[in-house]
């Protein structure tokens, strides 16, 4: 079942999210084991990523033991693309902390042999012990990471095509919707699911729909946020505006 959980606005889900995060840190990292964490990119993290970086400025708080795997990556576009996801994580994240470069994870956009570099980064989440808490966003074709509809429960990290409506979502990053590129790498449903706890932040009403649709389909490729529902820890964080229709 998933838990949702109400919040005055963006600002205070991204605090309870970072607390979360640094809780999960400090625990581990006190009987000397790593966090792994799986990141989403997207307007919805940037609140959360900039109070981990005022934790990590103001409180101190290091992620020297952190390791992240990211969601996805846009196909064709190298690590110094400005809309790489690489090239975002690195602006909004990454250069604010303390992780070590070798900690990161994110699907080679530029890959010429997907399928292993594919199954290799599902290796990399199991060598690395699992992911302990996903960070998700919920795109309005019911994607979580880049798996469009229809996703079934057991895909795995792969190759996908994006569909339209996120192809044009989207383009407020790239200018014009002609720019958006039409594949991705994506850690699959099945990968997303395995992660140990999951928080979904959704903000807005544009994205009042779809969750409500997440929480109350019938789980289905239809909408591959609704394979949520079978998680046993996955908690919705959501504005007043994206829980209009629950
Ligand atoms: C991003 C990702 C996507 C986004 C979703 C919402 O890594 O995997 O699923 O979380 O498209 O995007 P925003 O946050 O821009 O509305």
């Amino acid at each position: 079942m998933i838990a949702t959980r109400l919040h005055p606005d963006k600002q205070s889900a991204a605090q309870a999210v970072a607390r979360e995060i640094a809780e999960l840190i400090e625990l581990r990292s006190k009987s000397g084991k790593s966090t792994v964490l799986g990141l989403a990119t997207g307007s919805t993290p940037l609140p959360l990523y900039a109070e981990l970086v005022r934790l990590r400025r103001e409180q101190g708080l290091s992620f020297r033991s952190v390791v992240t795997f990211n969601l996805d990556e846009y196909e064709g576009l190298g690590p110094t693309h400005p809309q790489s996801y690489r090239r975002f994580m690195e602006e909004n994240l990454f250069r604010h902390l303390d992780i070590p470069a070798t900690s990161i994870h994110i699907p080679d956009g530029l890959s010429r042999d997907a399928a292993k570099d594919c199954a290799d980064y599902e290796a990399a989440i199991r060598a690395a012990g699992g992911i302990d808490l996903q960070i998700l966003g919920i795109g309005r074709t019911g994607h979580v990471g880049f798996n469009e509809p229809p996703s079934p429960a057991d895909c795995r990290t792969r190759r996908v095509h994006l569909d339209e409506v996120t192809r044009r979502d989207n383009s407020v990053f790239f200018g014009e919707p002609g720019q958006v590129p039409h594949g991705a790498l994506t850690m699959g449903v099945a990968t997303i699911l395995e992660a140990r706890r999951i928080a979904l932040l959704a903000f807005g009403e544009a994205k009042a729909d779809i969750v409500a649709r997440a929480i109350k389909e019938t789980p289905s490729a239809a909408c591959p946020a609704t394979w949520l529902q079978a998680h046993p820890a996955c908690t919705f964080h959501l504005d007043a505006a994206a829980a209009k229709k629950l």
